[in-house]
This record gives structure tokens, C-alpha cells and sequence, in this order.
């Protein structure tokens, strides 16, 4: 048989998904991908609650895997494979959708490969665009921060991420302590555009020490500062003050990695790779301030960012890393879910 058809199922953080994904090879196509979303069911308090988050996965999780099937127009008899998130993330989310695929296997026979969430993010823009390895991939969302040099299916270095805050967690607290909606990233974007970058002089965390770690933290404190001491000064905050509070913040962000994936790519580029990629993938990558830079650090490297219903958690991309193992030759194993999964 050329190709491998493998069902994908995702639940490891606030979003439960399925996809069906058939690949030939190297290529690969979606055939479909489905994504259920619990922001309203978390919206009230601030944060993914990870009790009501498994809840959740667990009611929805078999409904979703049957409409992506039926959208894909098969029945599970059509499936080669199933790929399931095994970590790293909440705890109970994974264990849903790792039960939910161990009863498909059990019931089905089919072989169950355990993917690493990150894995699936970093292998995406070989689904999408073919890349071919070595390639260097930052991973920029509400809950991860890290370059890595994706070297195989099954391999990656860590080059260097964040101690602290992702990005897209300190776009989300700037938005709030600005009274801002939530998701905070698109709101801070859409302020920022009538801002002045320049107005404040916010920190560039650790760009004083070599290597590509980055921190957020201290950045987001900044912004509290700055806002507390013109609400001292003027009782409240203008309009202006805010999209300049924003758009100060978000040079601040872009330029520290923009910075940092310089560095990234001076040690990725020192080995030579044949056809050299600078891809990322996450939520803060639909930022256009944050894009523009990276896409100027990356000079005459190659950019790619995957759609950005590629870029966020779904199946698809569970169910592409399951596929490039086995395309690589690698059997399945026995597996547990891992609350934590470092990649390297
Ligand atoms: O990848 P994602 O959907 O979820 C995970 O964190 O896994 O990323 C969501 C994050 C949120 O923190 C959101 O505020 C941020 O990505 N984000 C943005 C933008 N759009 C979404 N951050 C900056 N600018 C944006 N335009
Ligand atoms: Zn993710």
C-alpha cells in the first residue's frame, strides 16, 4: 500500500479534535479536521480550568472523532492507524483522548502510535509545505515558547526557550491589566496600530546574555508599571495611553525574537542544511508586527508559517507525526500519557 490513512485525536489543552489525514510519503493530505473549542466554558474564570477542561474532552471527544471520519466520507474500516497526543499537557484532557483511542484500537485492531503535542506543532510545515529536514522552527502560543532544529521525525534539539511567560500568555495579561478582551493577542494587535512604539522604553529580557532563551515576565511587569504610574499621575488611562502601552509592548516582544531567532539561526545554519527553513507555529504567529520581523531575521533563509488553523492545537497535526514514525519504519509501542514531555 502507498499510502496511510491515520485518524488523529487531540486533547490536550482547551480544544478537542479529529482529523483524518492520508499520507503518501513525504506528502500528505487532510481530509478532514475538526476542532471543538471550551473557550466559553472557561471564559468566566480567566483561565483553562483543567477539571472542567477533561470534562469536557470526555463528552465531546467520541462525537468529534465520528464527524471527522464522516466528514472525511469514511468509516474507521478505511483508517490505517490511529495517532493520539499522549503529552505533553493537562493531564485529564490527554487521558480522554488517550481512553478514547486505546477503545478504537482495542475495538479495531489498529495500530496506535503515542505523539508528542509538540512533535505535532514542530512537524507541521512538512505536512504543509513539504519541508525537508534539518529545518529550524520556532513554536510562539498562549502555552509554548521554544526554537527547536527538527532533524527527524523522531528528533530535535532544543535550542533555547522561554523561562518564564509564553508570548502569547503575557499578550493575554497585557490585555487584561489594560481592560482589554480576551484572547488578548488580536485586542493588544488592533490597539497597537494607532500606537507609539517608542513612547515607553520597555525592557528587551535577556538580550544581555547569549544563547536563545527568552523570558516574558518582566516585560508584562513593565506594562503594569507604566500603566499604574499614568493612573497615578492622571486618574485613568486615555485612549492614546493604551495603544501606546500596547504598541510599546509588542516592538518589545518582536524584537526579542526577532533577536533571538538570529541567534537560533546563526547555530542552525552552521550546519549547513541543504535547502534551509525558518518555519513557525502557534497563535502569536497570525501577529503581522511579529511576522514581519521574523521574516526579516530570517534574511535569505526560507519563511514558512502554516495556516493559522495549522498554526493552533488541532488533529491534524497529531495525526501527520503519527504517520511520519511509521513511514519512518518505527512500530508502535506501548505508551503512557505524560502531563510533562520535553522533546530533547
Ligand atoms: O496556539 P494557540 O491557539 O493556543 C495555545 O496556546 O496552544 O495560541 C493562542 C495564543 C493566545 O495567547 C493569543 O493571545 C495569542 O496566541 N494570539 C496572538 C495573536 N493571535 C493569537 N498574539 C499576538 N498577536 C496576535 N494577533
Ligand atoms: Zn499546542
Amino acid at each position: 500500500k502507498d499510502s496511510l490513512t491515520v485518524l488523529g485525536i487531540e486533547s490536550s489543552c482547551d480544544d478537542t479534535a479529529a482529523a483524518v489525514v492520508r499520507a503518501h510519503g513525504e506528502r500528505g493530505a487532510i481530509l478532514s479536521s475538526l476542532v471543538a473549542g471550551q473557550a466559553d466554558l472557561h471564559a468566566a474564570f480567566g483561565g483553562v480550568v483543567p477539571e472542567i477542561a477533561a470534562r469536557a474532552h470526555v463528552e465531546k471527544i467520541d462525537s468529534c472523532v465520528e464527524a471527522a471520519l464522516d466528514k472525511a466520507g469514511m468509516t474507521l474500516g478505511a483508517i490505517d492507524a490511529i495517532g493520539v497526543t499522549a503529552g505533553p499537557g493537562l493531564i485529564g484532557g490527554v487521558l480522554a483522548g488517550v481512553m478514547c483511542a486505546r477503545g478504537i484500537a482495542a475495538a479495531t485492531g489498529l495500530p496506535l502510535i503515542g505523539v508528542n503535542h509538540l512533535a505535532g506543532h514542530a512537524l507541521t510545515p512538512r505536512l504543509t509545505h513539504g519541508l525537508a529536514f534539518p529545518y529550524l522552527m520556532l513554536l510562539v502560543s498562549g502555552g509554548h515558547c521554544q526554537f527547536l532544529m527538527v532533524e527527524a521525525a523522531d528528533r530535535f534539539q532544543r535550542l533555547g526557550g522561554t523561562i518564564d511567560d509564553a508570548p502569547g500568555e503575557a499578550f493575554d495579561k497585557v490585555a487584561k491589566l489594560l481592560g482589554l478582551p480576551q484572547p488578548g493577542g488580536p485586542a493588544v494587535e488592533a490597539e497597537a496600530r494607532s500606537g507609539d512604539a517608542s513612547r515607553f522604553g520597555f525592557p528587551r529580557p535577556l538580550l544581555d546574555r547569549p544563547g536563545c532563551d527568552l523570558s516574558f515576565s518582566g516585560l508584562k511587569t513593565a506594562v503594569l508599571r507604566a500603566r499604574d504610574a499614568l493612573v497615578e499621575q492622571q486618574g485613568g488611562l486615555t485612549r492614546q495611553d493604551r495603544a501606546d502601552l500596547c504598541a510599546g509592548f509588542q516592538e518589545a516582544v518582536a524584537d526579542v525574537l526577532a533577536q533571538k531567532s538570529r541567534r537560533a539561526l546563526d547555530i542552525y545554519m552552521a550546519r549547513s542544511p541543504a535547502s534551509p527553513a525558518f518555519a513557525v507555529a502557534g497563535g502569536v504567529a497570525a501577529n503581522q508586527t511579529i511576522r514581519e520581523r521574523l521574516i526579516e531575521a530570517a534574511g535569505g533563509v526560507t519563511f514558512v508559517a502554516p495556516p493559522l488553523s495549522l498554526c493552533t492545537d488541532n488533529a491534524a497535526m497529531i495525526a501527520w507525526a503519527a504517520a511520519e514514525r511509521l513511514t519512518a519504519g518505527e512500530a508502535p509501542a506501548p505508551f503512557v500519557a505524560r502531563p510533562r514531555w520535553p522533546l530533547d
